[in-house]
């Protein structure tokens, strides 16, 4: 069976809220990326990487800490979603840009992306996570529409899962 992994950084909990769901969801195991979970990456054929954006458009600390020590893994045969936890209203036109750092940095190591999101629903000026005219990966607010959190989450879920 195909393992599936979760690694989040998350600076007040919330994307590690995320990832608890997820990793409930789906049955995956989740690591925390401040504990710089290599071997996992190279045990896991699915992965969904978890990450906030801090600053204006900034990785989360611990990823900012992380993302080099992937640069120099093969990652062909596996397969990457993304989620993305933000605040739309107060940083409209940096939301959740920590989903298109990673995924620039990422891009040209041969793995395959699934789960993009349209961005109809979302108010939000400007996105480096915008790749071909949509979210590389799930975008949540928590800080705003917290209480849209959950159907995202399901609707997302059924759209990822068949590439698993
Ligand atoms: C100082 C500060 C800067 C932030 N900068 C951004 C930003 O540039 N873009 C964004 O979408 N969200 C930004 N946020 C919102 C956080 O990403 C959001 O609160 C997120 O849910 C935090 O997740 P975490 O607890 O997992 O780190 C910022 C929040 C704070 C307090």
């Amino acid at each position: 069976m195909k393992k599936t992994c979760i690694l989040y950084g998350s600076s007040t909990g919330n994307t590690e809220s995320i990832a608890n769901i997820l990793a409930d969801k789906l049955g995956a195991d989740k690591f925390d990326v401040s504990t710089a979970p290599i071997d996992a990456i190279k045990s896991c054929d699915n992965i969904i990487m978890g990450a906030s954006t801090w600053g204006i458009g900034d990785l989360q600390d611990d990823w900012e800490t992380f993302l080099p020590m992937i640069s120099d893994l093969d990652l062909s045969g596996k397969t990457i979603a993304f989620y993305g936890l933000g605040d739309s209203s107060s940083y409209p036109d940096s939301f959740v840009d920590a989903m298109g750092i990673i995924f620039n940095a990422i891009k040209d190591k041969g793995c395959k992306f699934v789960g993009a999101v349209g961005s109809d629903g979302y108010t939000f000026d400007e996105s480096q996570a915008i790749i071909d005219g949509k979210f590389i990966g799930l975008p949540l607010d928590e800080d705003n529409e917290s209480s849209l959190t959950k159907s995202r989450i399901n609707a997302w879920i059924e759209e990822i899962k068949p590439h698993f």
